[in-house]
């Protein structure tokens, strides 16, 4: 029986539904093997090395599904450990910080961009990097803010104290003159009301997850491996800690992409 190669997708926790949702709406034949390390978010306070070991012990388990791709949809693991997993496995792996950088690129008219992200990616200066890459004019202004990401873990986003924190947390980001700000974390998208309200029509918001699966068409594309037919996926997602807060924030986030595409729901602990 002809079985589909899924692309696989990873992140801390819930964050890597954010790019899973562009994933499922620009490529909806895809199968997606997705696995949420729940049971040890964040990821942004830890250190490279501790990042670096969990992204490599989850890579290590997708890779029994033999998947045709890996995306590193957590920026904090991206910044960490993505050359050393490319450089391990014989399959393509992306993350988010490039094509979040790319996006900021194409969106700002003044060159001035700001960046927020958790501590970890923000002290890698992964951001910098890429967006000087790209181009070398650009003016980056960064702010890290690890309060966000346990409120999302939660399932308490829309909560008061989120947005309160949302305002606390980007006090000093607002008052500066960027026209764009990449949410420089995969967790931010569920934050974006907030965050939209605090910044202000004035500053356009860049998410990774459009970018990236765009990015995830192109490399299938090229490689002729787009899935074909018309049967109907069957995702499969994993977290490693508590199932029923993942599932509940999952539906929450994926609402109608949930209605046409089952999914399997699994526990693991790697
Ligand atoms: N979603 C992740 C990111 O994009 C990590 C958040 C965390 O675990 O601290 O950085």
């Amino acid at each position: 029986m002809f079985v589909q190669q899924a692309i696989a997708i990873l992140d801390s926790g819930v964050g890597g539904l954010t790019v899973v949702k562009e994933v499922m709406r620009q490529l909806p034949r895809e199968k997606i093997i997705y696995f949420g390390d729940t049971a040890r978010a964040p990821y942004g306070p830890r250190s490279t090395e501790e990042v670096k070991l969990f992204t490599e012990q989850i890579v290590d388990y997708l890779i029994q599904f033999n998947p045709k791709m890996i995306v590193i949809a957590c920026n904090t693991a991206t910044a960490a450990a993505l050359d050393y997993i490319s450089a391990k496995v014989s399959i393509p792996v992306i993350g988010v910080i490039h094509p979040g950088a790319r996006a900021a690129i194409s969106a700002t008219k003044t060159g001035r961009v700001g960046v927020i992200g958790t501590i970890g990616t923000i002290k890698s200066g992964a951001y910098t990097a890429a967006l000087k890459q790209l181009s070398p004019f650009v003016e980056v202004v960064s702010q890290a803010c690890p309060a966000l990401v346990p409120f999302v873990e939660q399932g308490m986003f829309r909560s008061e104290e989120s947005h309160i924190a949302v305002a606390e947390s980007l006090n000093g980001i607002k008052y500066e003159p960027i026209d764009t700000m990449i949410l420089g974390c995969t967790h931010y998208p569920f934050l974006v009301e907030p965050i939209g309200k605090v910044m202000g029509p004035g500053v356009k918001l860049i998410s990774s997850a459009d970018e990236t699966a765009r990015e995830i068409s192109t490399i299938l594309y090229e490689k002729g491996q787009l899935a074909k037919g018309d049967e109907t996926p069957i995702h499969q997602f994993f977290c490693s800690g508590d199932a029923e807060m993942f599932q509940r924030i999952a539906r929450d986030w994926l609402g109608e992409q949930l209605k046409r595409t089952p999914v399997v729901w699994q526990v693991s602990s790697l």
